[in-house]
Formats: C-alpha cells, structure tokens, sequence
C-alpha cells in the first residue's frame, strides 16, 4: 500500500556538469522501474539543467531546502513556487545538517513544510535524535516533539503530501547505520506518533523514510523491515552503480 520511496540527497556536491552526468546515468539504468519512486535532490544551481536530463523518467527531483515566502524581500532565498517552476515535485526540510549547522527550529521547519504543500509539492520532514539525545534517554521526547512541531496546522488531507525521513543524527555520515532492529523501533513509535496526532489510515499511509550511512550492503534488511518505507541516502547517492543497487532492494 505504501510505495516505497528511495531518495538521493547530493547535499553541496556535484557541479552543473557532474550532476547532469550522475542524472543521465541514472536515467539510462532505471527507465523501467515502477514499483518504486526514486527521487534526486542536487543543488539548487544544478536543479534546472539536471530536470532536463530526467524529463520524462521515473526519475524525479527534489530541492533540499525552501524558504517560506511566495516572493519578496528575502535575499538569497528560494521559494517552493520556484523550485515546482524549475521542476521539483519535493523539497525536503528539517535535515539534521541544517537544524545544527544553521539553527533551524521545528517551528521554521513547520512554515516551510506547510509552504511546500501549499505549492502543490511534496514535502520530506526530516527527524532524528543526537547521540546525546539518545543516550540520555530523550530520544522519544526528541521525535515527539519534531513530529508534533514539524507537522502543526498539516491536516490530515494534507498529510498525503508529506514523507517522513527518520535519520538518527549518529548514522548520518558517519558509516554506523542503525541496526535494522534500531530503526524498525523508530519507526513504529512514529507511526504511532503519526495515528495520535491524525487517525489510523493517515498512519498507515505515510512513507516513513529512513536515512543515515544506507548503502548497497544494509539496504535489503533495512527494507525488509515492516514500517521503513523508504531511504533518504547520502554519500552512496553520488556513485551511480551504488544508488542504483539501493533503488533495487530486494
Ligand atoms: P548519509 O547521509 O547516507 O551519507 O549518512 C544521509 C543524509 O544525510 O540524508
């Protein structure tokens, strides 16, 4: 009932040139591929140009970020109406790199995944728990309240526009990966997070993404798992022949 979702967050890599060539790679590879949606998310500047190379693929593209404005004086910024313009179907929002590196809080996340819905896109929430966090025994409160906070005023209609993306903030580029026990476990206490806040169905549609050193070697059991949906991967989206392994879990 959930299609799985298998998402390439390129972060600050690839020039125009290298991105289009990464895009075309993969274009060629999973032209057929249907029972899964795969999704890319270069660089702003490399948005344009690799939507062309992926215009009428399975292939599809994501901003890694928004601000919450339609227009107006906001320098340096970029809207979610921009990015549909360019061809983004998804912007993802609330990676742990931005919450830490910038000081992203769960309400500013809020305003822009509401703003990504409401310019018809599909919004990925990122959430996680630090190290720390987890350690100190504050990972559920942690998850709750980036669940509670990313998500106020989403009604439950909206709540189809929305993918979640659990990545511990421990697992993220640092090569431990959760166990597959570690990340089922987060999972369902999100889904069950997901049927408090709306209702049963709405739980059991949302993809629940999870993100954090995924590779070809852990992506079958982690996929094995009955509520991980899905993968937002970093560093092994940037090698063709390794994305596509973890876009073909078995
Ligand atoms: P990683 O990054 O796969 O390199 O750990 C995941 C992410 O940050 O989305």
């Amino acid at each position: 009932m959930r299609k799985p979702m298998i998402a390439g967050n390129w972060k600050l890599h690839k020039t125009l040139k290298e991105s289009c060539q990464l895009a075309t790679e993969l274009v060629q590879q999973l032209a057929t591929i249907e029972d899964r949606e795969v999704v890319i998310a270069p660089v702003f500047t490399s948005l344009a140009g690799v939507a062309g190379e992926i215009a009428n693929s399975p292939v599809q593209l994501a901003a890694q970020n928004c601000y919450p404005a339609e227009t107006g004086a906001f320098t340096g910024e970029v809207s979610p109406a921009l990015l549909k313009d360019v061809g983004c179907q998804y912007i993802i929002s609330g990676h742990s790199e931005r919450r830490q590196l910038l000081n992203e809080t769960n309400q500013f996340i809020n305003q822009k995944v509401s703003a990504t819905i409401n310019a018809g896109l599909g919004a990925i929430l990122c959430i996680g728990e630090t190290l720390q966090e987890r350690e100190t025994h504050q990972m559920l409160e942690v998850l709750t309240n980036q669940i509670k906070e990313g998500l106020a005023g989403i009604t439950a209609e909206q709540m189809a526009d929305v993918v979640i993306a659990y990545e511990p903030v421990w697992a993220i580029g640092t090569g431990v990966t959760a166990s597959d026990e570690q990340a089922q476990e987060a999972h369902a206490f999100i889904r069950g997070l997901l049927q408090g806040l709306y209702y049963q169905e709405v739980a059991e549609a949302t993809r629940i993404l999870y993100g954090g050193s995924v590779k070809p070697n852990n992506v079958d059991g982690l996929m094995a798992q009955s509520d991980i949906d899905g993968a937002l991967v970093g560093g092994a989206s940037l090698k063709a022949e390794d994305f596509i392994r973890i876009v073909r879990f078995e």
